[in-house]
Formats: C-alpha cells, structure tokens, sequence
C-alpha cells in the first residue's frame, strides 16, 4: 500500500462529471456555432480546478452546464454520480439548491434585499427554516469577513464586498461543489488577492470542491489542476 496512501479523493467517486458534453448554439442568423466539441471532466471531492482560456471559448458556458443552469446539447453531466438528464425539472431544482453553488463575475445579488436576506435566500428557497437560515448566514458572513455589514444593501457594499457576500450565499446550502465564474476579474489587484485567500481557505471544515473560471494567474496557480478551454476540448495546462 506504498502507493496512493496519500490520495484519498482517488478512492472517491467524483462530485461532479463531464462525459463527451457538447454545445451549439444557433446565431440570430440561422448560423450554428459549435462551441463545446466534447468536455471530460471528473471534479474529485475536495479538488480545486482552474479553468483559462481566451475570451469566447465557452468557459462561462462550460460552467453554466456543469451547474445545470443550462443542458448539453449532447454528453452527460452527472452530480454525486446520478445523471442530471434523467432528472425532473423538481429534481433538478432540488440538486442545484444543494449540490452547486454559484459565483458569477458580477455579484448578481438582489439590490433590494440587505446583506444577510441575500445571503439566506437560497436557504429559503431550499425550505430551511428561517431561523436556521440566518444562522448559518450570520456565520458565512462572519467567515467571508464581512462584519458589522448585515443590513448593508448591495449599492452600500464595496466590490469586493459584494463578492464575499456572493461567496457566502452561494455557500449557504452546504454544497459540494462551487463554481466561480472569474469570481474577481472585476476587482483591483489587492482586493481580488484578498478574494482568493478567502476561497482558498473555504475547504477548511467542509468538504468542497472548487471549479474556478480565471484568467488571474495568482488563483490558477493555487488550483491543484490547471486546465486550458481552447477549441472547444479540456487540455490540461502546461506547467510554468
Ligand atoms: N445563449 C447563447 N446563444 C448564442 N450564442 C451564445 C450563447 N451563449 C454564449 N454564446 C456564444 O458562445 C461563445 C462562448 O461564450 P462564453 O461561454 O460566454 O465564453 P467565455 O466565457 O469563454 O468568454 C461566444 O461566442 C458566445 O457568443
Ligand atoms: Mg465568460
């Protein structure tokens, strides 16, 4: 047993699974673009993947399938190891609300609710009694470091703010895997570095994997498996 001991995740099935999954889609002129030519992906329990690549290659789309907020055209994606094509559309809410969580470029939270409504919400959604709801927020917002800013509406949130509180909610169903979608491309160097610690430290205490979407290479380097979108395929990121 000299080799593996040190590799526990192997032994596990994978959280999240890409098979052969492609994507077109048709332009406003009739045209189809085919933007994923066949992705294969095992994200292991706890593995954090970095994904790059040029603008356009379909890195947001490739993440945006992976989360289910959008089908393949063709291929498969499967969450803790059931398809998520033979699901219905409850089923598929139900695993969303608590196998994925979310961060987009733009925080996307709802300008009319404070800090801490942002943050329970998906709880809420999810059918967790309010009380449990905002102690488990109150605690993520303590963790992301935003304090003393509860009742803060977005607009009174710096950027960089606003993305720990987009971290926090998209912690707050305990998922097992978080997908980031260029999670600080729009913050300034030292606030997008204090952004990366922060989801750096996330693993501590819970069992999450992470698929990070960045062009940042101070995140990537961080990953522990660098992968580069280009032509439509996964390729594993030469080494620096
Ligand atoms: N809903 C859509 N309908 C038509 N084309 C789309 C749609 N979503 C994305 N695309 C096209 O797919 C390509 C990849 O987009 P995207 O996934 O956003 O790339 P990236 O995130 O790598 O910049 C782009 O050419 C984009 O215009
Ligand atoms: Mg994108």
């Amino acid at each position: 047993m000299l080799f593996g001991m040190n590799n526990k995740a192997s032994t596990r099935p994978p959280v999240l699974s890409a098979r052969n999954v492609q994507k077109s889609f048709v332009g406003g002129d009739g045209t189809r673009l085919d933007i994923l030519l066949g992705i294969d992906l095992d994200v292991g329990s706890g593995e954090r993947i970095a994904i790059t690549g040029a603008s356009g290659t379909g890195k947001s789309t490739l993440l945006h399938i992976l989360g289910s907020l959008d089908r393949p055209s063709s291929g498969q994606i499967l969450i803790d190891s059931k398809a998520v094509s033979e699901l219905s559309e409850d089923e598929l809410a139900e695993m969303r609300n608590h196998y994925v969580g979310f961060v987009f470029q733009f925080h996307h939270l709802l300008r009319e609710f404070t800090a801490l409504e942002n943050v329970m919400m998906p709880a809420l959604i999810a059918g967790v009694a309010q009380s449990e709801a905002r102690d488990r927020s109150r605690k993520l917002l303590e963790e992301v470091g935003v304090i003393g800013r509860e009742s803060h509406k977005p607009r009174q949130l710096s950027g960089g703010e606003q993305q720990r509180v987009a971290v926090a909610r998209a912690l707050v169903n305990q998922p097992l895997v978080l997908l980031a979608d260029e999670p600080s491309g729009n913050l300034d160097t030292q606030t997008s570095q204090r952004l990366h610690d922060l989801i750096f430290k996330l693993r501590a205490g819970r069992e999450l994997s992470m698929v990070v979407v960045t062009h940042n290479l101070d995140l990537a380097r961080r990953a522990d498996r660098v992968l580069v979108l280009q032509e439509g395929r996964l390729e594993l990121a030469a080494k620096e």
